[in-house]
């Protein structure tokens, strides 16, 4: 998977239907399924994941000083805003900020291993106060840390 997503408006999940009550000959659904966003809880969701996530940065001696603001509080809502919007929430992050390449706004920080297992364990240590059901705490999971991974851009330390 890729950190450059296209927006989705829905995610497939299984077992779960648009709420419509039958196939109609003349009608799609409006909105085909529920997505994996309104699956966890939706924004209260999100939210509470990027504060605890922010919570442990504003306390990490080598992650807080990369962040350009004193105050964490734009950078948490753009985290929150493109993760809502990589689930299948609202599309406000990129209305606001464009395309989320994320490769290329991680350009200017060194995002080294030391840095990407900080922002990893923050991370874990915030999707571990949500208490998702384990399917879904997979799924985010997984996505997370391949995420982190993949804007890995150097080994110097
Ligand atoms: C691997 C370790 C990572 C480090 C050290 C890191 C660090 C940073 C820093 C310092 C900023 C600038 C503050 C800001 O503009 O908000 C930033 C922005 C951002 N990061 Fe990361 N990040 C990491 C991984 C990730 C991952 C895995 C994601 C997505 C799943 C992500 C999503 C974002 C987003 C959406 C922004 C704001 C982009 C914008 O609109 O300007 N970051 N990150």
């Amino acid at each position: 998977m890729t950190t450059e997503p296209t927006p989705r408006t829905s995610l497939p999940v299984a077992g779960l239907s648009n709420g419509a009550t039958g196939p109609t000959a003349d009608a799609a659904p409006v909105r085909p399924s529920r997505t994996f966003y309104d699956e966890v809880g939706g924004h209260e969701t999100f939210v509470r994941l990027v504060d605890a996530f922010y919570a442990g940065v504003a306390e990490d001696p080598v992650l807080k000083p990369m962040y350009p603001e004193e105050d964490l509080g734009p950078a948490r809502w753009r985290l929150t805003a493109f993760l809502e919007q990589y689930w299948g929430g609202p599309t406000t992050y990129s209305e606001q900020r464009g395309h989320p390449r994320l490769r290329m706004r991680h350009a200017p920080y060194k995002v080294n291993p030391d840095a990407r297992d900080r922002w990893l364990t923050h991370m874990r240590a915030a999707v571990d106060t949500l208490g998702l059901a384990p399917i879904q705490e997979a799924t985010l999971w997984d996505y997370l840390e391949r995420a982190a991974h993949s804007l890995l851009n150097t080994f110097e330390d």
